[in-house]
This record gives structure tokens, C-alpha cells and sequence, in this order.
């Protein structure tokens, strides 16, 4: 990686407790041009010397993905370069080559990000299985309820893991989903429910709360789950690795749960440093590199796909 520029709106969105989509795309359109010079600046580079445009097209915001995928389109057009687009999800898992260098297929990755949260076996470069995914919820999506219901704001994740570090993980008993007949499947709307209730539960009986063991319980709860079913789903496949990926894979509780279970069963465990967990360019590089080298090319009507399979 010669440049991972990262323009973040976290600062924006914070004012209006989550994601604005409409001010995401303006606040895109305004910093894609800057943020590419600075890539190219940094990396030494100029457009020329670019072998491939990857561009996410899906899934996610539409008025986000559309800023993206026009500039990648006018470049590639431009400079008369190839087009590559790339599934924002198999990015989340090609993070994990990046600093991984002897990581390959077949692996199964446990992808948990603000919209998804599914296990998949990587049988091959751009081959998936999907061997379970959540009901309801994403892991992140219940972190960012949770974070808000206990006043923590956006964006939750982040937060509830660093005060979840002053709190007691079994200072109380959150529910963990079990889904009749979907072994691997999540669910995570009952646990964010099961917090929802003990927080009123608590004002109702003017009981104080403590924060902390509230994240730490919950967060525990998420773990557990996580880590579980992962570690299972490889066992049962015959896989001796697992790759955790998304933006909930920066969190610090998961990341050694997930080492400890892996030691315990024998599985190589890897995931991204978290900058390369949460949504960055260098992850959509390193799919696009795959698709690239597999002959992938899309033509310059590639459209943003919101809701990509
Ligand atoms: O992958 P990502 O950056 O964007 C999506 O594609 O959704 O993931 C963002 C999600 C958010 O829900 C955020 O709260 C969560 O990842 N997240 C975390 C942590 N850092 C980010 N969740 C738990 N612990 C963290 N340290
Ligand atoms: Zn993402």
C-alpha cells in the first residue's frame, strides 16, 4: 500500500447522531478530488502511472456510491484505464491480505460490519459460500443502538469498546440468539431489545445506571455469539482459518475473544489493523487487485448498486 488516504465525516455526522445520506454525498463530491491528489501525492504516483481504476458500486449509500463511481468512471474514460468495480463486502474481507501476506483461499471469514454481519466460506479469490448471516440486525447497527440508548452517541461501536474496558462483563446476563435450525445465523435485535428494557426497567425503579457494566455486558453478549458460532462454522467445515473482517472487527473485546478460541481450537486467526477494518480505499485496492489479475473489466456503464448481493 503506498497511500490509504481516509477523509472522514465522522465529525460531521456526529452533530445529527448517525449518517446523513444527503450530506454524505455533498461532503464526497467536495473532498473525492482532494482526497485523490493527496493519494497520489503521497504515494509518489501520477494517474499515468496507475495500472486499474477499483471503485466500490454496492452495497451501501446510493448517493454515496454514485460520487465514487462517477469519478472512477471519468478517470478510467480519462486516462483510458481499465474499470474495476468491487463489491464493498469482499473488500471488507480482501483487507485482511494486505498485512496477511500468506493468508489465501479457502478461509472462512466472519464479516461484521454497520450493515452486515455473515459468515462466509472463502473457497477462492472472488468464491463465496454464505453459511449465515443475521435475522435482523448487523453486529455494528446494535452496537450504534445500543451506544445511543446509553447516551454515548455516534458513532457506538468505538465507544461502547473503550468504556466496556471500565465496566463487568457479567455484571449482567444479556440474552445470546440461538436460531431454530440456522446453526450459523445471527440475531442481534434481541439483545439490543434486552438492553432497551433494562434501561427502562432501571428508571422505572430509580435505579442508577452503570454505563460501563452496560456496555461491557452487552458487548459480551455480541462477543460470545461472534466468536461462537465463527469458530464452530470452521470446525465443522474442516477450515483451519479464520478471517474476521468490517468495522467491528477493530473491536478490541472481539479481537481477543477470537484469538483465545482460536488458540484453544487450533485455527490461524487473522484480521486488518482496525484502519484497515473500518471503510478505507486500500480495501477496496486489494479486491480490486484480485478481480483485476481474474480479468474482471466493467464497461463505463458500471452503475451504484445500493443493495448489491
Ligand atoms: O465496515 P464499516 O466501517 O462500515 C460499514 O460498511 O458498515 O463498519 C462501521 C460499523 C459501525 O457500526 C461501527 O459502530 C462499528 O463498525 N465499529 C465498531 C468498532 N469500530 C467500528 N464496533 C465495535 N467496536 C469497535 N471498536
Ligand atoms: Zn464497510
Amino acid at each position: 500500500i503506498l497511500s490509504n488516504i481516509i477523509n472522514s465525516q465522522i465529525a460531521i455526522h456526529t452533530e445529527y447522531g448517525g449518517v446523513v445520506p444527503e450530506i454524505a454525498s455533498r461532503k464526497h463530491i467536495e473532498n473525492i478530488n482532494p482526497v485523490i491528489r493527496m493519494a497520489l501525492d503521497e504515494a509518489g504516483v501520477t494517474l499515468d502511472d496507475i495500472d486499474a481504476i477499483g471503485v466500490t458500486y454496492g452495497p451501501g449509500l446510493v448517493g454515496a456510491l454514485l460520487v465514487g463511481v462517477a469519478e472512477a468512471k471519468a478517470i478510467a474514460f480519462a486516462k483510458n484505464k481499465p474499470l474495476v468495480g468491487v463489491h464493498h463486502i469482499e473488500g471488507h474481507i480482501s483487507a485482511n491480505y494486505v498485512e496477511n501476506k500468506e493468508l489465501e483461499p479457502p478461509f472462512v471469514a466472519l464479516v461484521v460490519s454497520g450493515g452486515h454481519t455473515h459468515l462466509v466460506k472463502v473457497n477462492d479469490y472472488g468464491e463465496y459460500e454464505i453459511v449465515g448471516r443475521t435475522r435482523d440486525d448487523a453486529a455494528g447497527e446494535a452496537f450504534d443502538k445500543v451506544a445511543r440508548a446509553i447516551g454515548l452517541g455516534y458513532p457506538g461501536g468505538p465507544k461502547i469498546d473503550k468504556l466496556a474496558k471500565e465496566g463487568n462483563p457479567h455484571a449482567i446476563e444479556f440474552p445470546r440468539a440461538k436460531i431454530e435450525g440456522c446453526e450459523y445465523d445471527f440475531s442481534f435485535s434481541g439483545v439490543k431489545s434486552a438492553v432497551l428494557n433494562y434501561l427502562n426497567g432501571c428508571e422505572m425503579k430509580g435505579i442508577e445506571v452503570n454505563r460501563a457494566d452496560v456496555a461491557a455486558s452487552f458487548q459480551q453478549a455480541v462477543v460470545d455469539v461472534l466468536v461462537g458460532k465463527a469458530v464452530s462454522a470452521a470446525g465443522k467445515l474442516g477450515e483451519k482459518r479464520i478471517a474476521v473482517a468490517g468495522g467491528v472487527a477493530s473491536n478490541s473485546a472481539l479481537r481477543a475473544a477470537m484469538k483465545q478460541a482460536c488458540d484453544e481450537a487450533g485455527i490461524a486467526l487473522c484480521y486488518p489493523s482496525p484502519i484497515f477494518c473500518t471503510d478505507n480505499a486500500a480495501m477496496i485496492a486489494s479486491q480490486g487487485y484480485y478481480e483485476y489479475m481474474a480479468g474482471t473489466r466493467h464497461d463505463l456503464d458500471l452503475n451504484a448498486i445500493p443493495n448489491l448481493k
